[in-house]
């Protein structure tokens, strides 16, 4: 075989948010860290606004989605943007596919983000091997395979529901899609599309590690093979094996200063701060974000609340002002950077399963406050299955009060119940820790890919 350098040529083509960006990312750099060349592919749109931080071993290359100018805000709805960005992704992968084959590095393999299951189509079309990576927890994709396969039948017409491997289901502990019927039918039919054609696909890759959801794992496996490959967070943090990748490196919002942020939380004692974030795409109401803003000031706690820019107006006027030392607001900030810091203390999270697989890699406990999509699921497990912090309570309007918020930031922090909450965190880091360690499940998994690769 002739000598490339390296073993084979990856392309990983993420859905282009930022909670699929980033777990994609690091996968890459996982792969070349393995010995394969990793291109990482992003929109035009993307690359050219928020242009990814140089790395080492991971290139960067564009397709289009159609929104060249404006992303996402450029589409009139989000069928509109799907549609546009099958028809257009479709040709421009398959042209970049050529062009490097022309370049002399052909694609061996594609990983895409499973919510783009017409990239499993281009790659076999060029006879490529076909990786289908799929971003969020393996209940919640669990779910989706048994709405999309019948076996569960919508709208959910009694509760609980049982799900192989998970524990009883209420309504309110389904994504989003199902509790609320006929919420976002074009995700909820993107979602459910994952697995239209994925018995084309060589193999099935889910972003989670597999002591974690082992039952869920095992139960899905009998059905649908997969492999767990993670927790696909910034080799520093755990097991510091992937050099340079202590941040993911792509970031869609203009990140603060992390010094101020840092010299900020340095003054503060060990386990005094919680920070807050509702990830990349969360809108909450200005009467929600009143009751955030009175709950933390309530709890009597530092915080630190990732508000992002357009999110700011909603909070009370003069908020920001009035909070003094007690508080620091920011657009967005370094998070596993923060997590990390030993002043925070407890985590008040979306439960984005990015956010939930990074507070659980460092050991963090958990306020879970979801708010849409795959997050009430996650919450769901984050209370009752890895028992790692408490879920808010909604009141009758749709609105978690003020006194909730406090309520459940104490509990966390404070008390026998905070201090199960963080023990169990630690032991939950420990076995993320060991997943992605030489000879861990995931590495197994990642090295089973790799050698075929290879070979
Ligand atoms: C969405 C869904 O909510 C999530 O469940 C799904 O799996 C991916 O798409 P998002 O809402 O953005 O993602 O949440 P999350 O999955 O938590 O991802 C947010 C990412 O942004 C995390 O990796 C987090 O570290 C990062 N982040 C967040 C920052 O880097 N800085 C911030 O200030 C806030």
């Amino acid at each position: 075989m002739e000598n490339k350098g390296y073993g084979a040529h990856v392309l990983a083509l993420p859905y282009p948010s930022q909670g699929h960006i980033n777990p994609m990312l690091h996968f890459s750099k996982r792969l070349a860290a393995k010995g394969l060349r990793a291109t990482f592919v992003t929109t035009h749109f993307i690359y050219k606004t928020f242009q990814p931080e140089p790395s080492d071993s991971v290139q960067f290359d564009t397709i289009s989605d159609g929104c060249d100018e404006g992303g996402f805000y450029q589409s009139e709805s989000i069928h509109d943007y799907l549609t546009r960005f099958e028809d257009n992704g479709s040709k421009t992968l398959a042209n970049l596919i050529m062009k490097y084959k022309e370049l002399g590095h052909p694609i061996d393999c594609l990983v895409y983000d499973a919510f783009l299951p017409w990239a499993l189509d281009v790659a076999k079309q060029f006879g490529l091997v076909a990786v289908a990576f799929f971003t969020q927890a393996c209940a919640v994709n669990f779910i989706y395979y048994y709405t999309h396969h019948g076996l569960l039948k919508l709208p959910v017409s009694s509760t609980p529901v049982s799900i192989p491997g998970m524990p009883l289901l209420e309504l309110q502990d389904m994504p989003s899609f199902i509790y609320d019927n006929g919420s976002y039918p074009a995700y909820f039919e993107m979602v459910l599309k994952q697995f239209s054609n994925t018995d084309k696909a060589d193999w099935i890759v889910v972003n989670t590690f597999y002591k974690l959801e082992a039952e869920v794992v095992d139960a899905m496996s009998k059905i649908c093979p997969l492999l767990t490959i993670g927790p696909t967070v910034p080799s520093k943090y755990l097991d510091n094996r992937v050099k340079n990748d202590n941040r993911y490196g792509l970031n869609l919002f203009t990140l603060e200063s992390s010094i101020n942020i840092i010299n900020w939380l340095d003054t503060k004692p060990a386990g005094s701060v919680v920070f807050v974030s509702f990830g990349s795409m969360a809108n909450l109401s200005n009467k929600q974000m009143e009751e955030l803003a009175l709950g933390f000031k309530g709890s009597n706690y530092y915080f630190l609340w990732v508000v992002r820019a357009s999110e700011e107006a909603k909070l009370p006027k003069t908020f920001v002002e009035d909070i003094g030392e007690k508080g620091m607001v920011v657009n967005w900030c370094p998070q596993m950077e923060v997590l990390s810091h030993k002043a925070i203390g407890c985590f008040f999270t979306h439960c984005g399963w990015n956010s939930t697989v990074e507070a659980l890699s460092l050991g963090m406990p958990m306020v879970g406050m979801p708010q849409w999509t795959d997050q009430t699921t996650d919450a769901k497990f984050v209370q009752d299955v890895w028992k790692v912090g408490i879920r808010v309570k909604v009141d009758e309007n749709g609105i978690v009060g003020r006194e909730e918020i406090e309520f459940c930031i104490r509990e966390v922090m404070e008390g026998e119940r905070g201090k199960e909450m963080k023990e169990n965190a630690i032991k939950w880091k420990g076995l993320a820790l060991e997943a992605i360690s030489e000879g861990g499940t995931s590495d197994k998994n990642i090295d089973e890919i790799v050698s075929k690769l290879i070979h």
